[in-house]
């Protein structure tokens, strides 16, 4: 496991559901860049590593939107790849594009996909970037620095309804409307000043509900954060791609770490695994029924750390793995 960077949640849970998949699709003499394993959200390279030892990958592609990470993960991975005669590519770019990405490699198919999605501890731990109200800097948190817009300039434009929208639907945060109006009223350009804006915007109730141990600020910073990088819709693009991207036999397998990623996760692995719904009543016998294309081998309520994990690691404690198997 690396530590410094980042450390990656459920390892062994991602190595166990991804290897047999990795495994069945053992290493073609004819063509040693096969299988090919997919990290969707490099990182800190952790889970990549994990899967590097305990599969044969013939080819690892792992992309990440942050520079930061697609650096780190080189540093971490070249050598090693090399030693195993693996092919590594590293990739800047949002996963929203990985069926273009694949398609320029000549690729229809790959073995294993894996998208860790959220935030590294890097991204939040490095005051500068300006996603944590824990140090003081301008608002920027944005995964990608060379483009889109800063959560800063979001906030310099913004009108109060869109604002309360995004808090209310991306945050859950029920104080939504006074916290909008005192946020564009101030229009904030710091992480101080946003914490502090919302900190004596919210009302006495929401703060004693919270306690003493949540920051008022927790939810109006991940709302934003979602906006900015636009979570849910690099989320729906991934889900709607990678499915048919999985060979025969191949897995996809995804961590979520809060509800609102979580939902779109299960519905749409619901949704593939579920066999095609047939008239009521039509007298067709068990063994006959059309499968559905994809299972879920997990089972639908997927996999949360267990205790050794959530007391090592308590950033651990929101996460849940689910995964999707297209069938063999
Ligand atoms: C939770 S960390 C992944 C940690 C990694 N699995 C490890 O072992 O260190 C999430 C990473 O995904 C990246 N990321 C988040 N959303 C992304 C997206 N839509 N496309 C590409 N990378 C993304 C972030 O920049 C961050 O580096």
């Amino acid at each position: 496991m690396i530590r410094g960077y980042h450390t990656p949640v459920l390892v062994a849970e991602v190595t166990a559901a991804l290897q047999p998949a990795l495994a069945a699709a053992s290493p073609d003499p004819a063509n040693p860049a096969l299988p090919v394993f997919v990290d969707a959200t490099c990182g800190g390279a952790g889970h990549t590593l994990a899967v590097l030892e305990a599969a044969r990958p013939g080819t690892v592609i792992a992309l990440d939107r942050d520079k930061d990470a697609i650096s780190w993960a080189d540093q971490q991975l070249r050598l090693r790849a090399e030693a195993r005669g693996v092919r590594l590519e590293l990739v800047h770019t949002p996963f929203s594009q990985l069926a273009q990405v694949l398609g320029a490699r000549g690729l229809t198919a790959v073995t294993a996909i894996l998208a860790d999605l959220g935030v590294s501890s890097h991204q939040l731990d490095t005051g500068a970037r300006g996603f944590s109200f824990r140090a003081d800097a301008p608002l920027d948190m944005r995964m990608d620095r060379s483009r889109g817009p800063s959560a800063a300039e979001v906030l310099a434009s913004i009108d109060e309804r869109e604002l309360s929208r995004i808090l209310r639907s991306y945050g859950e945060e029920s104080d939504a409307p006074r916290i909008a109006r005192a946020v564009v009223a101030a229009r904030p350009t710091t992480t101080s000043a946003l914490a502090n804006v919302v900190s004596e915007a919210m009302s006495a109730r929401q703060r004693r509900r919270l306690g003493a141990r949540i920051h008022p600020a927790t939810r109006t910073f991940q709302a934003l954060r979602i906006h900015v990088n636009g979570e849910l819709q690099e989320l729906e693009q991934l889900l709607a791609d990678a499915p048919a991207l999985l060979a025969p036999g191949g897995r996809l397998a995804v961590i979520s770490f809060h509800s609102l990623e979580d939902r779109v996760v299960k519905q749409r692995f619901a949704a593939l695994s579920s066999p095609p719904a047939l008239p009521r009543g039509l007298p067709i016998p068990e063994s006959e029924r059309v499968q559905a294309e994809f299972s879920v081998p997990l089972g639908r309520r997927g996999q949360t750390p267990g205790e050794a994990e959530l007391a090592a690691n308590p950033r651990s404690r929101s996460s849940r793995l689910r995964v999707l198997e297209r069938r063999p």
